[in-house]
């Protein structure tokens, strides 16, 4: 694509969710679907961007979007703030772990251990950096890369989801912070989904239930006006 509002600019999305290994067969994992970040990749691709899409989720990737494959959270940093420096947008779409095992097990956790171990093991963790709040402080001052992030709340009612999101996104200091309502069968897998758009000092701007591709046109938009 050689026109269009984002021709020139370069955009790094993460999507989906993490896997923490806990052993060579098994992760600690979360429902993301990848699904949004997806579909902001192959919008933003649309409108003429270079796309690096950094996730571990299986789904087809969009034409014209280079994969970036990943695990683990702390692969997911060191592939984002690789990049943080060239682009132009970023889009922190992916779920990540905030734990991960302490040790990860160099051969299969066996059901049993031996004559007087406990019946079942104890698995330690540990936090996961905020790779989000890293990518925004390395930033520092500068007005690029501009940063989204994303929060999944679960509330019971559309007040709920937003305050929870409004105090996130003063503690995140992103520029653009989208948040959806999550819990079971909702968001999570699903083709479409309600969001709030909030950025300092703005109302917060509600969008669906919508199709994920018309959420991340309104996402797109939403950057475009503020892209310099
Ligand atoms: O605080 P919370 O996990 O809800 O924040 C969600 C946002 O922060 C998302 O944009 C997510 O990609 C990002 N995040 C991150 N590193 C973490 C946890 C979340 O970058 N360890």
């Amino acid at each position: 694509v050689t026109e269009g509002p984002l021709v020139g600019r370069h955009v790094v999305i993460s999507a989906g969710g993490t896997r923490e290994p806990l052993d060579p067969v098994r992760y600690l994992g979360n429902r993301s679907s990848g699904k949004q970040g997806y579909a902001l990749a192959a919008s933003a691709a649309r409108r003429g961007a270079r796309v690096t899409l950094v996730s571990s989720a299986s789904l087809p990737v969009p034409g014209g979007v280079e994969l970036v494959p990943i695990e683990t959270a702390l692969d997911l940093q060191r592939e984002m703030n690789a990049r943080a420096g060239d682009a132009d947008v970023i889009v922190m779409a992916a779920a990540v772990a905030d734990f991960r095992p302490a040790e990860v097990g160099a051969t299969k956790i066996k059901k049993k251990f031996g004559a007087g171990d406990p019946e079942a093991p104890t698995v330690e963790l540990v936090r996961n950096p905020d790779i989000l709040a890293g990518l925004v402080e390395a930033r520092g001052e500068a007005r690029r890369p501009y940063i989204v992030g994303f929060a999944a709340e679960t509330g019971d009612a559309d007040g709920d989801v937003l305050h929870h999101a409004s105090a996130k996104l003063e503690r995140k200091k992103c520029d653009l912070l989208v948040a959806n309502e999550v819990g079971a069968g909702v968001t999570f897998g699903q083709d479409s989904s309600t969001v709030h758009l909030l950025r300092p000092g703005r109302e917060p701007v509600t969008v669906g239930p919508a199709d994920k591709n018309v959420i991340s046109d309104t996402v797109w938009d939403a950057v475009q006006e503020e892209l310099l």
